[in-house]
């Protein structure tokens, strides 16, 4: 008897170690989590049908938890506007889930960025506007109608969208220079958050002076007076507060330089309402860096050069 039974286990081993091993070989070519598909350039859309590793849950999917970041960036044509464009999306490319708003001051789309635009590498929107000529005049604030057109796209945007939109906006200046880390700090804004900006107000730095874990006044050497003491590079806010105060924008009227921040910001948050980043505004992530005029004094008044190239 005990024979007859070990003879039956050893006919059936073989079999029961074949079916073991198909289905491991089964369940290791079950699909990976999906990498982070990052739609390179023109309006950020991703049509088509859906990759069946986009419907795993979402632990596997840690990016599709992130709010998208906005950037603002308003540009005009200068020697330098590729070089900081250039820059800029360096720094872009590698931050996820970040859709670029590149707001030309001109009265139509110039070549030079649509090329640029298209070749970027990252979710870009290409929008332009041109300054009055009355407002182009050293003194004033700059900027005022590009920013505002990037406001007016995110909203009207997001209004044919179902909500919940998670997502974050921020004022990237051209030749500003971000951190990485900056982009990890203003992703968990709530409302509106703020940090310290370097090389900025006659100073090494700018930052909001931070007691309890609340904003409690501003470290500055400049108009100390400001209800918001802070550069554009400074603060970021929910996509929920731009679309919760559809008529937050920035003025020309009575506006002067350096106050354009707090004109804005005073439309939608409260000193005491700000959420301090960047360990407690004790980090600077972000600098105002401005680009030296560049010195064309050989230039050519005419074309000399046999080719034609861009820079
Ligand atoms: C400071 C602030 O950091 C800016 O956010 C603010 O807009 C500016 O002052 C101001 O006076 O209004 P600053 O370095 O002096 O910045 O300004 P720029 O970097 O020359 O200009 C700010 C942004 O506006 C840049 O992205 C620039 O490309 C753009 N810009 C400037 C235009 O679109 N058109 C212009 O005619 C000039
Ligand atoms: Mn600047």
């Amino acid at each position: 008897m005990k024979s007859l039974l070990f003879s039956r286990f050893l006919l059936l081993l073989p079999w029961v170690l074949i079916v073991i091993i198909v289905l491991d070989i089964d369940s290791s070519r079950a699909p990976l989590p999906a990498l982070t598909a990052r739609g390179g350039g023109g309006g950020g859309g991703s049509g088509g049908p859906r990759p069946a590793a986009a419907r795993a849950p979402p632990q596997r999917r840690p990016e599709a938890a992130l709010p998208t970041i906005y950037a603002i960036t308003p540009t005009y044509s200068r020697p330098v506007q590729k070089a900081e464009l250039t820059r800029l999306a360096n720094t872009f490319r590698q931050v996820a889930r970040l859709h670029w708003i590149l707001v030309e001051d001109a009265a139509a789309r110039s070549e030079l960025v649509s090329r640029f635009v298209a070749g970027a590498g990252l979710p870009c929107t290409h929008l332009h506007v041109p300054t009055p000529r009355r407002y182009k005049r050293p003194g004033l604030p700059r900027a005022t109608e590009q920013r505002n057109a990037g406001l007016a796209w995110l909203r009207q945007r997001h209004q044919h969208l179902p909500p919940p939109q998670p997502g974050v906006l921020f004022f990237a200046d051209d030749d500003n220079t971000y951190s990485l880390e900056l982009f990890q700090e203003m992703r968990t804004t709530r409302k509106v958050s703020v940090w310290p900006v370097g090389l900025v107000g006659g100073r090494r730095y700018e930052r909001p002076v931070v007691e309890n874990g609340k904003v409690v006044g501003w470290y500055t050497g400049w108009r100390a007076d400001r209800p918001f003491a802070i550069d554009m590079a400074g603060f970021a806010v929910s996509l929920q507060v731009i679309l919760s105060h559809p008529k937050a924008v920035f003025k020309r009227r009575g506006s002067q330089p350096g106050m354009q921040e707090s004109d804005f910001l005073k439309q939608i948050t409260t000193v005491e309402e700000l959420e301090p980043k960047a360990n407690n505004c004790t980090k600077v992530l972000v600098w105002h860096t401005r680009t030296e005029k560049v010195n064309l004094a050989n230039e050519p008044k005419y074309h000399l050069d046999t080719v034609n190239i861009e820079v």
